[in-house]
């Protein structure tokens, strides 16, 4: 008899541990807010027309992730990540700067922040444990409409915004940034 049967243990084969997991999820959670704060940066500065149209789409799904996120946070009993103001004011200054430099400029914000989540979620979905199937359906649902949004972006001519290359290259990398930085604190 388990003196703690609440207490789920490791399972050999189950290599990430309740910490891991935590992670995961306070990292997703901060990172689709930050997608949501984009989003909303980005629409505060476009006009009407069909990049918005487009932006408003990835905006209405980038709000169901987040909302999913906040649930799995509370029923799994996480921590947020403590960088809540940070994402709030980095990921609206983001898309508001973006979006001041063109619409172009603001899809060329999309397609490196998505390349970025794309790499991010797969090596999350691969590396739960089975008894993570739930969690890994809903990685990989998200993932699948990031990539759908990175698309988007490259129709709505991304790639021919002003430097292009510079400008996706320092997204990534502070994208990258923000990740190492809400699994940690
Ligand atoms: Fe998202
Ligand atoms: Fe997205």
């Amino acid at each position: 008899m388990s003196a703690a049967p609440t207490r789920r243990r490791s399972l050999p084969g189950d290599p990430a541990p309740a910490e891991a997991i935590a992670r995961a999820i306070r990292v997703d959670q901060a990172g689709e807010y930050g997608a949501r704060r984009i989003y909303e940066g980005q629409l505060a500065v476009m006009r009407p027309g069909p990049a918005r149209a487009a932006v408003e789409h990835m905006a209405a799904q980038e709000k169901k992730h987040l909302e999913a996120f906040d649930r799995i946070l509370v029923e799994r009993r996480v921590r947020p990540t403590a960088l809540g103001p940070l994402w709030h004011a980095a990921g609206y200054a983001l898309g508001a700067a973006t979006a001041l430099l063109g619409e172009k400029a603001a899809m060329a914000c999309t397609v490196a922040v998505e390349e970025v989540i794309d790499e991010h979620y797969a090596r999350q979905a691969a590396a739960l444990p089975k008894s993570e199937d739930a969690l890994k359906t809903t990685i990989e649902t998200f993932r699948a409409e990031e990539i759908d949004h990175r698309d988007l972006g490259l129709a709505h001519g991304a790639a021919e915004a002003p430097a292009y290359a510079l400008l996706t290259g320092a997204i990534k990398a502070g994208s990258r940034l923000a990740i190492w930085l809400a699994e940690r604190i």
